[in-house]
């Protein structure tokens, strides 16, 4: 059997994982969040307190981390750390480790390891253009700015926590600038991807057009 890939890249805050976790449930495709891999690089990192100038040593242990998901927990030597990742210190972090190539090359290896034999829904920043240049099909999922920091804030909120709007904004707007400068494997629209703009769309309604084109390329037709 030959199993397909669905890459869904875009900005922070753009809906990607929402959509693609509901899409991987109905069409029943492994869904892999890219992004948390980063994040739980960063944690191991952060926690073993290695200078983040010290590219050597974050190398290093990008090399020997062991990050795997299981009954979709993501797993850092063998802990679930799903909370964890998505901490303050861990959202400042994150794009400065992934900007490294070494570790890019790492975590790239250990993308396509993970995904090997499954069908499979990846979401993140290089899914479409770098881990799997040959995917099925190409999404590229974007919304404006404030749309994205007024969602990010608003999912804070609803976890009983307090936020601030122009914190997020200024957080999520630095974070997309660090990931479409770097050298290596800059947040980019695969050519041949599809772009879908979720401003002023329902979650469902993201979903339905995901759909329609997974649809359209065929291929699903016994998922579906
Ligand atoms: O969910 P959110 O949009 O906040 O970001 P994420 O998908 O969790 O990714 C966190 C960070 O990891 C991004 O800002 C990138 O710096 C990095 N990343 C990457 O470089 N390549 C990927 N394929 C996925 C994430």
């Amino acid at each position: 059997m030959e199993y397909k890939v669905i890459a869904i890249d875009g900005p922070a805050g753009a809906g990607k994982s929402t959509i693609a976790k509901l899409v991987a449930e109905r069409i029943n495709y492994t869904y892999i969040d890219s992004g948390a891999m980063y994040r739980a690089l960063t944690l191991k990192i952060l926690d073993s307190n290695i200078d983040l100038g010290d590219t050597d040593a974050i190398v290093e242990i990008s090399e020997k981390v062991d990050i795997d998901f299981e009954n979709k927990s993501i797993y850092l030597d063998g802990e679930a750390v799903d909370k964890q990742i998505r901490e303050e210190r861990i959202n400042k972090n994150v794009s400065t480790v992934a900007a490294i190539p070494e570790v890019r090359k790492n975590i790239v290896a250990l993308q396509r390891k993970i995904s090997y034999g499954k069908n499979v829904i990846m979401d993140g920043r290089d899914v479409g253009t770098v881990i799997f240049p040959n995917a099925f099909l190409k999404f590229f999922i974007t919304a404006s700015l404030e749309e994205r920091a007024r969602r990010r804030y608003l999912e804070i909120l609803s976890t009983g926590k307090t936020a601030d709007l122009q914190d997020i904004k200024s957080q999520i707007e630095q974070r997309d600038y660090v990931d479409t400068h770097r050298a290596d494997s800059p947040l980019i629209q695969a050519d041949d991807a599809i772009l879908i703009d979720t401003l002023g769309q329902s979650i469902e309604e993201g979903v339905q057009e995901l759909m329609k084109y997974i649809r359209l390329h065929g291929g699903f037709v016994d998922a579906l």
